[in-house]
């Protein structure tokens, strides 16, 4: 499938917009859920720039756009342009999920990751520890520290954690060295690093098998991931939440159950297996 530019648009139902966004996966997420529940909608992706969001905006809208979701770097826009958030945004200011008919707005990735998490059997509260300080792991560290999360972070420029602690209403651990805080049940990597190929510099010795290291990133081989199955530790990758995130998404505008296993299949699909 191409990726249109937001000027090029015909009129259509749904879409994802971002930039860059040809590498989305969204849109067969999206149309894999239609299909399930035979939805005559469309769901289409479109490059936006930043500068151009708003006006973006007003012309998907007139031509039929319902709803968007909103991929980086536009998620702070996308929370600004909003006039109603839910209490998961307004924790992290950011959200990915906009109803452009109301101009209300939603985080569905915070849930979707909290979801992911009580899949694995860890409870509100657990210890967890954070890698990262880009806009993923702020999003993270502040939504799981409102959440009650025990949240101890760990960035290789610390002063982005140490801005990010002064400002946040919600109290979490700055950790000066990559190691794990005694009795963590998960690590999470949410640094660029595995997208590049580079693996962390973390202390992998105290922890025991039942450690969850979980990767944001999926769909290549992710040395941090690889490096804890090494040691026999459990793993997850980025693609549930992935799916999870469109669920929620597609739930709250359509008030129909999101049917995740196909959801999940369509993400192994190359682009343009869909119409
Ligand atoms: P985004 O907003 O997309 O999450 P970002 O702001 O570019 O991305 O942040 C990327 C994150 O990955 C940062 O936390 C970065 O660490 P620095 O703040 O020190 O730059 C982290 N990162 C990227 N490559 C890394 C590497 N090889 N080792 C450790 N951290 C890395």
């Amino acid at each position: 499938m191409m990726s249109l530019r937001w000027q090029d648009a015909e009129p259509g139902d749904y879409a994802v917009i971002g930039n860059p966004i040809d590498h989305s996966k969204s849109p067969q997420i999206h149309q894999a859920a239609y299909q399930f529940h035979s939805l005559p909608l469309t769901y289409e992706r479109f490059c936006v720039p930043l500068e151009e969001f708003s006006l973006a905006l007003l012309h998907l809208t007139g031509l039929g756009y319902k709803g968007l979701n909103v991929t980086l770097p536009l998620k702070e826009a996308a929370f600004k342009w909003c006039k109603v958030v839910s209490p998961e945004a307004e924790a992290v200011g950011v959200l990915n999920t906009v109803n452009l008919l109301t101009k209300e707005g939603i985080n569905t990735d915070i849930p979707a990751f909290i979801s992911t998490l009580n899949q694995e059997g860890i409870p509100q509260g657990a210890p967890l520890m954070i890698l990262g300080a880009g806009g993923s792991a702020q999003a993270l560290i502040l939504s799981l520290a409102k959440e009650g999360y025990t949240v101890s972070a760990w960035n290789r420029t610390k002063s982005r954690l140490d801005q990010l602690a002064d400002a946040s209403p919600f109290p979490f651990t700055v950790l000066d060295d990559p190691v794990p805080p005694p009795g963590v049940a998960c690590i999470v990597n949410a640094t660029s690093a595995s997208l590049a190929g580079e693996s962390l510099p973390l202390d992998w010795d105290s922890l025991s098998s039942d450690v969850l290291a979980y990767d944001l990133a999926y769909g290549k081989p992710l040395p941090f991931l690889e490096s804890a199955s090494d040691r026999g530790l459990k793993t997850r990758d980025g693609r549930q939440m992935l799916v999870e995130q469109g669920a929620l998404a597609f739930e709250w505008w359509l008030g129909k159950l999101a049917p995740r296993s196909d959801m999940l299949k369509a993400t192994y699909e190359h682009p343009g297996t869909h119409s």
